[in-house]
């Protein structure tokens, strides 16, 4: 590792520190411990993962990393301070919450700050640099490794209120992608530790196509998927909130559906079965899915499925999936 990266770990080390500081026992922190407060954080879930609060100051944080040794400008070329355009350089988080975003090590690798003012963005994010990079990172993989590992499954959910919200709740294998798409590497990474991952997205357009991705996308790496479905508007950390731990386990987690159940649904959403071409167009669309199903028992199953919900007949459809593997080879 180059000496700016070892710096710039060093700089979110004593970072993470001081902003968790700042929150739990001072002054300049109450407002962000208020917020946190507000939305059912006990302290004990606060210092698991390390949040914190940058007061609202133009050079506080500017100042005490300056104190500690770092220059002003290789802490903007980190991404670490930002700069504006009359060069005054600013803690670009400060007056918003701050959950430290670590590496599989545990060590922060740059940070999300959510306002408490309703300022935009919602969340602000570091700027990737060598060491942060969401696309390759696992928000909690780091906490949530011995029991994705125990389980041989992980929960995926969309971002940091989710993943600490589900952990309070006793769902210790939880994992986010930080609103970003899933990308390939991070399914692999996935791979790597568990057969099955259940993705748990918010339940809102960009949520169900977000799922949809993942899925496949996961599908291709070889994983079994699940998708947990919430009621309208009310995403896991919503839910956990108004019907309690024990709900989300029974009726969202052991209740998610099985990939090929969540795929005939959500493929309904662009057809409108009265109609008979849309409904031939649906059918095909489900015999794709069912030829990409390797076990003989599963595919049957869901050929049933679709041969009872469209009165078609068995051997039609089996014969339509015969001859898509063919062309496959
Ligand atoms: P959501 O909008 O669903 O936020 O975005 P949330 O997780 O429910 O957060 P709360 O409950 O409103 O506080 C999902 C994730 O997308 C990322 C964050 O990681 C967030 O957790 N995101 C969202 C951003 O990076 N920037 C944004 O402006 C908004
Ligand atoms: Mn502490
Ligand atoms: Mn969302
Ligand atoms: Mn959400
Ligand atoms: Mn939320």
């Amino acid at each position: 590792q180059s000496k700016e990266t070892l710096d710039a770990l060093s700089a979110y080390e004593w970072l993470t520190k001081l902003y968790h500081h700042l929150l739990r026992h001072t002054k300049e922190g109450k407002e962000g411990y208020q917020y946190l407060k507000d939305r059912g954080f006990t302290d004990d879930v606060i210092d698991t993962f390390q949040l914190g609060y940058s007061p609202n100051s133009k050079d506080f944080i500017v100042e005490f990393l300056e104190k500690k040794g770092f220059h002003r400008q290789s802490m903007v070329k980190a991404g670490i301070l930002s700069s504006n355009e009359d060069n005054v350089v600013t803690d670009r988080f400060r007056g918003r919450v701050i959950f430290p975003i670590r590496n599989h090590l545990g060590k922060t690798i740059g940070f999300g700050g959510r306002t408490i003012t309703d300022q935009k963005p919602k969340y602000l994010n570091s700027p990737e640099s060598e060491l942060f990079q969401k696309g390759k990172l696992l928000y909690n993989f780091d906490l949530a490794r011995k029991s994705i590992r125990k389980k041989q499954e992980a929960v995926l959910f969309e971002g940091q209120m989710d993943v600490i919200s589900a952990h309070k709740a006793g769902v210790m294998n939880g994992i986010a992608t930080l609103g970003t798409a899933l990308t390939d590497m991070q399914a692999k990474l996935l791979r790597r530790y568990v057969d099955t991952v259940i993705i748990c997205y918010d339940p809102d357009n960009a949520g169900f196509l977000a799922s949809f991705k993942a899925a496949k996308l996961l599908k291709q790496v070889g994983c079994a998927v699940k998708v947990a479905t919430l009621p309208n508007g009310l995403d896991p950390d919503d839910y956990i909130k108004t019907y309690g731990a024990d709900r989300f386990h029974h009726e969202v987690i052991e209740a998610s559906d099985t990939y090929m159940t969540f795929m005939m649904k959500y493929l309904k959403k662009d057809y409108n079965l009265k109609l008979e071409g849309d409904r031939i167009q649906y059918v095909e669309n489900v015999i794709d899915e069912i030829a990409l199903i390797e076990r003989p028992i599963e595919r049957e199953h869901y050929l049933k499925e679709l041969a009872n919900e469209f009165e078609l007949s068995i051997e039609t459809l089996t014969q339509e999936v015969r001859s898509r593997n063919e062309k496959i080879g």
